[in-house]
């Protein structure tokens, strides 16, 4: 195992929503599975009248509401005694000098420092220059990386001014922008699975290939977060990042080496040759709706407009959709459909890739109608797996034919320990690795694919369709696909041996 440099890693919003249920917890399995450098210290910045001893009380409660196996009394001891309160509001300048004082001029503290901002992404600019206006940028006496949650922006031209304003104090190489969802498992195994596997290299083009869907599919409304999301809307929320992010992986070609920069390059190349959407064709390229009462299970749940806090006339969307082409020589014509929503049947994210159908209908004289199309699925939440869909014949008289599962699943989650996605993203922006961080021009590219879309959709503000809510939204929806035999695949194949 790489041995960790020892740092001081400092949470800005230890006491918001992220810090609670994400990093805390992800901290403490760490330090649970002794994966944490030797020597480290959990700085918490917040503005709330606690000190060490009130803040470990709280840390420890979240930490029993959030770790269902129980806690260790030992690991947490040992947790608990490198987790630090610092009292300070971001608002105030010299909070900062504070700080910097706390950092250098606490002995037992390291000297490389981790500054996490889990804040309202408004404040990403203020404290990073903040931080910096302190020397807490330079690099003399240890490293020093800046952290950043998504989102990057709120459109192409603010993103711009955001990168624009933390390169003026912080290089590419200290800024680690995460995007939680490239930590998980199955996403990097999508990797392995492309680049470690001759077998499907011959067919992973637009010879071979249909089109691909990417879906990502919550069952949950907004919950409490409707100042965030009415804002955000469904396009910026998951597919500017997430799901542009995903599409990425599978259409990326194979990096010359492992190194951060050559496997970002080839993501770059990906988003750079994506098809740019005009904005008189942003109707045939991309659908939003909204949804609307509908009931989940045995339980009636309210639309969009009557959730707590959203306006009543809010023409955000819930449900987005879009179609891409991307304009290479492996892809080109070849659609990727991104799909994601609120409140819909089921909460899960899959890659589904339709292969064409066989050339020759050699079938036609027989009981078989026509051959089910091949399909590979590639699950990303809550089950990873990857199966292949192929046709077999049933066994009995006659020539039918049945699909059957191959199913490659890697991840057995009774099977060993599994870093979780933050767990694992913690310990690259320790160990500096970025290769499953975006970089500034990946997230201007993915800008730049939705940007038209989202301007129309700005302006067109009087009406948006609308879906039940605990359903796969709009129907409407399918007219974004190309041929008839196109649908939405919201089935995850896991029944292996169903007749078609
Ligand atoms: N929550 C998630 O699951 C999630 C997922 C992906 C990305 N993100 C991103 O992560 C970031 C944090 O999200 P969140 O959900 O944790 O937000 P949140 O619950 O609203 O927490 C915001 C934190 O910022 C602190 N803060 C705000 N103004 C401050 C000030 N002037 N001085 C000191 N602290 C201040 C708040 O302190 P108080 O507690 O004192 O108000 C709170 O700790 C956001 O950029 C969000 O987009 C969150």
């Amino acid at each position: 195992m790489l041995v960790l440099d020892p740092c001081v890693f400092t949470i800005f919003g230890s006491t918001g929503h992220l810090s609670r249920t994400k990093l805390l917890p992800s901290l403490y399995h760490l330090e649970a599975e002794n994966r944490l450098p030797e020597s480290v210290a959990i700085v918490c910045v917040g503005r709330r009248p606690w000190n060490d001893e009130t803040w470990r009380a709280e840390v420890t409660r979240w930490l029993e509401e959030r770790i269902v196996d129980g806690l260790d009394a030992d690991c947490l001891a040992r947790f608990l005694s490198k987790v630090f309160y610092f009292l300070g509001d971001i608002g105030k300048e010299e909070t900062f000098g504070l700080l910097k004082d706390y950092l250098e001029k606490t002995p037992a503290f390291p000297t490389n420092y981790v500054f996490y901002l889990s804040l309202p992404p408004a404040e990403y600019k203020m404290v990073a220059h903040r931080l910096a206006l302190n020397g807490l940028n330079k690099e003399e006496a240890g490293w020093r990386r800046l952290v950043i949650e998504k989102p990057f922006g709120y459109d192409l031209e603010d993103a711009n001014s955001l990168d624009h304003s933390l390169r003026l104090d912080f290089s590419e190489n200290q800024l680690y922008r995460i995007d939680h969802y490239l930590g998980k498992e199955t996403v990097q195994n999508v990797f392995v699975f492309r680049f470690a596997n001759l077998l499907l290299e011959p067919l992973w083009n637009r010879n071979y290939i249909d089109h691909v869907q990417i879906t990502h599919g919550e069952v949950a409304g907004i919950e409490d977060r409707a100042e965030f999301y009415d804002s955000a809307g469904a396009l910026r929320d998951m597919i500017q990042s997430h799901l542009l992010q995903l599409l990425t992986l599978v259409a990326m070609e194979p990096p010359p080496n492992l190194d951060a920069e050559s496997i970002r390059d080839e993501k770059v190349k990906v988003l750079k040759s994506i098809r740019p959407i005009p904005k008189n064709a942003v109707h045939a390229h991309a659908y939003r709706a909204q949804y609307g009462r509908g009931r989940l299970g045995d339980k009636n749940v309210p639309g969009y407009l009557e959730e707590k806090g959203i306006p009543e006339t809010s023409t955000t969307e819930t449900y987005a959709a879009v179609k891409l082409y991307i304009d290479n020589w492996r892809w080109r014509n070849v659609p990727f459909y991104l799909r994601t929503g609120k409140r819909m049947a089921e909460s899960h994210s899959m890659i589904s890739i339709r292969f064409r159908h066989p050339p020759q209908q050699l079938f036609r004289e027989t009981q078989i109608q026509e051959i089910a199309p091949n399909w590979l699925l590639l699950g990303i939440q809550p089950e990873q797996f990857i199966r292949a869909e192929l046709q077999v014949r049933e066994p009995g008289i006659g020539m039918r034919t049945r699909k059957t599962i191959l199913d490659a699943s890697t991840c057995d989650a009774t099977e060993g320990y599994h870093l979780d996605a933050y767990e694992a993203l913690l310990l690259d922006v320790i160990e500096g690795d970025h290769s499953q961080f975006l970089r500034s021009d990946e997230v201007n590219w993915a800008w730049r694919i939705v940007d038209p879309i989202l301007k129309v959709w700005a302006v067109e503000r009087d009406f948006i369709p609308t879906y039940p809510a605990g359903t796969w939204g709009p129907q409407e929806s399918n007219r974004l696909f190309e041929k008839e035999s196109q649908a939405w695949r919201n089935n995850m194949g896991g029944d292996v041996c169903i007749t078609d």
